[in-house]
């Protein structure tokens, strides 16, 4: 091997080793973002004690978690958003809380909760539900119901805290795709 053909490997070596290390990071946060986005996605958040529902009384509460945008990562930030309902009053044993997405499943509105809480109602195309979340006809009209699916429940249980004796409320939070007539994960 003589000087020229040394230089030239020896070149080539680094020119692949940078382009290595400057490509590793991408890579990792690539990965590492999805991982993030799919683990803090399944877990339970906690939201609210149980005594802080009024029974009866849908309530809107925030999920708080880690927010992945672009390069920046931000734990506790609002990622989504429940109706909670509790429908009991009696003791612990008794209490049930329904947890409802937001999220209305026609294009994905924030539904609301208007007259006392005792139906929801989307904004984008007046479309009703009942407290269960299933779908009503137009309470006027009498018009069939054109989203094509439920409000999504989401899976919901109850931990006591042994400290204080506080019941919580805790929610796995997932978002589903609009527009389908089954639930399919994903925003
Ligand atoms: S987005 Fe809710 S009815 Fe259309």
């Amino acid at each position: 091997m003589n000087r020229r053909e040394l230089l030239e490997w020896v070149s080539g070596g680094f020119a692949t080793a940078v382009g290595t290390v400057v490509g590793l990071p991408g890579i990792s946060y690539f990965l590492g973002g999805t991982q993030r986005e799919s683990s803090g996605e399944s877990r339970f958040s906690r939201l609210i004690k149980v005594k802080d529902l009024v029974p009866g009384r849908p309530m809107m509460v925030p999920v708080m978690g880690q927010k992945v945008d672009a390069w920046i990562q931000s734990d506790q930030q609002a990622i989504g958003r429940v109706w909670l309902i509790r429908e009991s009053q009696s003791g612990s044993a008794g209490q049930t809380v329904r947890a409802l997405s937001s999220i209305c499943p026609h294009m994905g509105c924030q539904v609301q909760a208007p007259s006392g809480g005792k139906s929801f109602v989307c904004p984008c195309h007046r479309a009703s539900f009942g407290v269960d979340g299933q779908r009503l006809s137009d309470p006027k009209t009498g018009e069939r119901n054109h989203v094509p699916r439920d409000l999504d429940e989401l899976e919901c249980r109850l931990v006591r805290d042994d400290e204080t004796g506080d019941n919580w409320v805790e929610v796995r939070y997932e978002k589903f795709k609009t527009g389908l007539d089954h639930r399919v994960v994903g925003a």
